[in-house]
């Protein structure tokens, strides 16, 4: 049977391999999926045995998704443009390559799954790590009217902002923009540690949506703020995580599973 894994550290808490096993009895593919805790020095090598001894696909998660963009001798432009990947798989001449499959599984549940629309909209990104690298190539092909990006460390927001286009703009969390935002999107880690980061509520506009990339207890914080906060709706990260998933075995499979079922199923096992 053809093995994929999911690499990262910790990985408990993942129910990937729930997610890929859904997809392979609904689409028939015959395929194992496992998840392994990896010793942040082992990744490299746990990456090698794992195609030598005839692994076809992994995912990654923290803290390896850098490592596995750098390590990959082929990636995508969206993968070196988040400067992160999910997914890693051989080509046919059995080049490692990666991909990034975490930005389109975003725009995904935004767009289709939940029917929100991101065109002539104004996009607050709260957070400047790897997470949110990881949407802003998607979030943009779908052309929102401005989008800001906000984190603690100022300097961080205005380096990413200048990679792209004049209506990307960056600060930190003191001086914001004089705008009213549609959509705002939690992509900072404070969430882990109980915390949420909190825009003035005078910069949200009349119906807006709030989405936290992470989901379970992390997320909890900033969709409590965003409740508090009259958001006409909540969203956390578990479509994104479903979507991803679906990219991913996409990706391996040619394949692409219908994620309906298990948005819906998967609601008793995720955390
Ligand atoms: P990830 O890959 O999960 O995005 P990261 O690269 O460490 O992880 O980035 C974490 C993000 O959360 C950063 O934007 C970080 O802000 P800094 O760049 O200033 O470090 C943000 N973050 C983490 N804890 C935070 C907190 N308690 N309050 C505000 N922002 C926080």
């Amino acid at each position: 049977m053809d093995r994929y894994a999911l690499f990262g550290n910790p990985v408990a808490h993942s129910v990937s391999p729930q997610i890929h096993a859904a997809f392979a009895a609904q689409t028939g593919q015959a395929l194992r999926y496992e998840k392994r805790e990896v010793a942040p020095a082992d990744f490299r090598s746990a990456v090698d045995d794992f195609f030598t001894s005839g692994g076809k696909g992994l995912n990654v998660t923290l803290p390896f998704k850098a490592d596995a963009c750098t390590y990959a001798a082929r990636v995508t432009p969206r993968a070196r443009a988040a400067a992160a990947a999910n997914t890693l798989w051989q080509d046919s001449d059995g080049t490692l390559t990666g991909d990034n499959t975490d930005g389109i599984g975003f725009v995904r549940d935004l767009a289709v799954n939940s029917l929100i629309r991101i065109d002539g909209k104004n996009i607050l990104v709260l957070g400047a790590g790897g997470a949110a690298r990881g949407i802003f190539g998607p979030l943009l092909e779908q052309h929102p009217a401005r989008l800001h990006i906000a984190n603690r460390t100022a300097a961080r927001a205005t380096e990413l902002a200048n990679c792209y286009g004049e209506h990307v703009t960056g600060g930190g969390l003191e001086n914001w923009p004089d705008t009213r935002f549609d959509l705002v999107v939690n992509a900072t880690a404070a969430g882990h540690g109980g915390a949420a980061v909190a825009p003035p509520a005078e910069l949200l506009a009349r119906a807006w949506f709030g989405y936290d990339l992470s989901y379970g207890a992390a997320a909890k914080p900033f969709l409590d703020w965003a409740r508090t906060h009259n958001a006409a709706r909540v969203l956390d990260g578990w479509g994104m995580l479903v979507e991803q998933a679906a990219e991913s075995f996409y990706l391996w499979r040619g394949v692409r599973p219908n994620t309906t079922e298990v948005l819906r199923d998967g609601r008793e096992w995720r955390p």
